[in-house]
């Protein structure tokens, strides 16, 4: 479990989903997953593939390819649209008083080895609603870092059930995973660590 940590805008919040929920929202995650196939991105110009697997639910997901970062309507190999968000995880965002409602969550799905670099989440219109990040499954070496690329970082280790908000002044910190604890967690058949991001993206 995570150290509480809450100030400027920033909360981690251990184990705010319960163990009956977690196993409910990785079931959900299983049939979005059948609908919609997890793909790998790959950075944009040099084409290096994530070491992360992804796809989405919601209006729209992000994605990331040769041509940049974005956000599209559509699975970028199938071309169908998304999966709906689960209402689970839009009565999370309302309950955390988050506003108006999710338009993406991309799921990220970390298998052994699978790390994630330091980045800003970005590429919204608006960056007036905090991003809510869940955690499912094994736990993860979590980076911390300000709003400066170079600041002093910490790193924290996220839990299955564990709820990560970065809203106000901390909507930009910089973040990412060092490394997944494998074997810490038997949420997940075979192992692993799902990340579910929930964001608006357009103004509201
Ligand atoms: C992300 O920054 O997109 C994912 C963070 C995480 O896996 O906890
Ligand atoms: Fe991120």
């Amino acid at each position: 479990m995570a150290d509480v940590i809450e100030a400027d805008g920033l909360a981690i919040l251990p184990g705010r989903i319960t163990p009956a929920e977690q196993r409910a929202l990785a079931e959900d995650i299983r049939k979005i997953i059948k609908k919609a196939p997890l793909f790998q991105p790959v950075m944009p110009r040099t084409g290096k593939p994530f070491s992360v697997e992804m796809t989405n639910c919601g209006p729209l997901g992000w994605v990331s390819d040769r041509a940049g970062y974005r956000y599209q309507p559509n699975h970028p190999v199938t071309g169908r649209p998304w999966p709906a968000i689960p209402e689970r995880l839009v009565k999370l965002w309302q309950d955390l008083g988050a506003p108006a409602e999710p338009e993406a969550c991309l799921v990220n799905i970390y298998a052994e080895g699978a790390r994630l670099g330091m980045h800003q989440d970005r590429d919204e219109a608006t960056f007036d609603a905090p991003v809510v990040s869940v955690s499912l499954g094994d736990t993860a070496v979590f980076r911390l870092g300000g709003t400066e690329r170079r600041g002093p970082t910490r790193s924290v280790r996220l839990a299955s059930g564990d709820v990560v908000v970065f809203g106000g002044p901390s909507r930009l910190i910089y973040h990412g995973i060092d490394r997944v604890l494998s074997g810490s967690s038997r949420l997940i058949d075979g192992g692993g660590r799902i990340n579910l991001t929930l964001r608006r993206v357009n103004p509201f």
